[in-house]
């Protein structure tokens, strides 16, 4: 009997049409949430593959970090629902309890901020990077750039086998993504990088290395310093999303960590995942006006348009997504006390309530993801379109270091290594170029 069947006793009869045969592959039950079938012995054992394009109905590892509850809109870091962190707790606290699985205690939070906090500065030789860079380079492709740099720089964290360098990696890829985040910003200017300011919290720190100039004083707006802390909190882990499967695959080689994270950035640029952000922003603007909201929803609908409702819809939540419904509550809250108006936001809400009515993202369970404003909130702290995946990319590093952490420790890690169903020719002869 196999450790996995003792799990929980329960298994499952797989029997072959034709020839009646049958075998039985042992399930096993998590915490909370579906049991899984156990099937690493398919294939040695009975010469099967399963195929399942997009791993929806895969898990690819064991975990004990986030879990999400996609049809009741439940999401959770280590057990803690996110509504009550988003509430009541800070990134900073939020990172901590991701890595090292508990919530800190008042001397370990202290430390850990007091780590980040001195571990902003970057080597000056990563600075001069991004003078290779054209300055209309987008910041994504800068960020992933350098961050795949940093094991160049870096060698002391690089052994992933010591325990030691891991938690150095850890802290030091937490502290300086806002540092990197920044100079591409400012290269994209052409303005001179601001460099860190250590007494300065996670969040007032990333605005003053965005904002300020040397030339006049800087005010950090502790309304919008807020606002980012409670969005990273929403955006620092997913599960086994695209990119956090990304760097636990790249990472499953043995590959340093920070090659790992630069994959997981690549990755979460993608429009289909962290790239929504800046997609949704040009999507509003493109439509303008609630009297073009029909005809977008049209497009959307229209099986010939690729066009899709950027911002709406998920692989795993069929009901709500939990941190699109916080992060709609907070634009009305920032958006009030900055005092601003925002006509996108209220198009945003009325695009919402008009998809919302209609049959097909009924059918469909489309529902709006934490994409859909969080957008809105950074144009209103003044981050533009370009930087909304690169905000994305500082608070899901969090997630990434986590769980790369947890998979180079796994017991059961393996290189991550799918297999295929093959549909291509099969055994030909070579022939001569002069005979085809
Ligand atoms: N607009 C219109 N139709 C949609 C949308 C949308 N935003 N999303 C899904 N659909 C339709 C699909 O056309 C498909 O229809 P069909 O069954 O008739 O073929 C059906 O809904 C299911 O869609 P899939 O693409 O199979 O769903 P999947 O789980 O693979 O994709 C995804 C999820 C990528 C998020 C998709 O909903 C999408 O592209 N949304 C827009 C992009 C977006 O907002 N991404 C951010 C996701 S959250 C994040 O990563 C942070």
């Amino acid at each position: 009997m196999s450790d996995a069947k003792k799990k929980n006793g329960r298994s499952y009869i797989v029997r072959e049409t034709s020839s009646g045969k049958e075998f039985e592959l042992a399930s096993r039950s998590g915490t909370t949430g579906p049991d899984v079938i156990d099937i690493r012995s398919l294939f040695t054992s009975h010469g099967l593959f399963t195929y399942d394009p997009g791993y929806g109905s895969t898990a690819s590892c064991e975990s004990k970090i986030t879990y999400i509850d996609g049809d009741k809109g439940i999401l959770m870091y280590r057990g803690y629902p996110v509504e009550q962190l988003a509430g009541r707790s800070s990134f900073i606290e939020v990172a901590w309890l991701l890595l090292y699985g508990e919530l800190p205690t008042q001397a370990q939070l202290h430390e850990f901020d007091r780590s980040i906090r001195t571990h902003t500065m970057l080597n000056e030789t990563i600075l001069r990077l991004f003078n290779g860079f054209h300055y209309d380079a987008h910041p994504m492709a800068m960020v992933a750039g350098v961050v795949g740099s940093m094991s160049a720089f870096y060698h002391d964290t690089t052994d992933i086998h010591d325990p030691r360098h891991r938690d150095i990696f850890a802290h030091r890829i937490i502290a300086k993504l806002p540092t990197i985040s920044a100079a591409a910003y400012k290269h994209s200017l052409g303005q001179p990088f601001t460099y860190p300011r250590n007494d300065l919290n996670y969040c007032s720190n990333l605005l003053h290395m965005f904002f300020a100039v040397p030339a006049e004083d800087y005010h950090i707006d502790p309304v919008a310093a807020e606002a980012l802390d409670l969005l990273f909190i929403l955006h620092a882990d997913h599960e086994q999303n695209c990119s956090t499967s990304t760097v636990r695959m790249a990472g499953s080689s043995g590959a340093n960590p920070y090659s790992a994270v630069a994959a997981g950035i690549a990755a979460l640029w993608g429009p289909a995942h962290g790239g929504a952000n800046e997609a949704v922003l040009k999507m509003l603007e493109e439509i303008g006006t609630v009297a073009n909201i029909p005809k977008f929803i049209a497009k959307a609908k229209d099986k010939d348009d690729p066009f899709r409702l950027m911002g709406f819809g998920h692989r795993v939540y069929k009901n709500h997504d939990p941190r699109a419904t916080i992060i709609r509550e907070t634009c009305h809250k920032v958006l009030a006390r900055l005092g601003r108006n925002q006509p996108l936001f209220d198009l945003a809400l009325q695009l919402e309530e008009i998809a919302l009515k209609d049959p097909y993202f009924i059918e469909k369970k489309l529902y709006p993801n934490v994409d859909f404003y969080s957008g809105v909130i950074y144009r209103a702290l003044g981050i533009p379109k370009s930087m909304f995946t690169v905000m994305f990319a500082i608070a899901r590093t969090v997630g990434w270091v986590a769980h790369w952490r947890e998979m180079i420790t796994d017991p059961e890690g393996r290189i991550g290594r799918p297999r295929q169903l093959y549909t291509g020719p099969t055994r030909r002869d070579y022939v001569d170029v002069s005979k085809r």
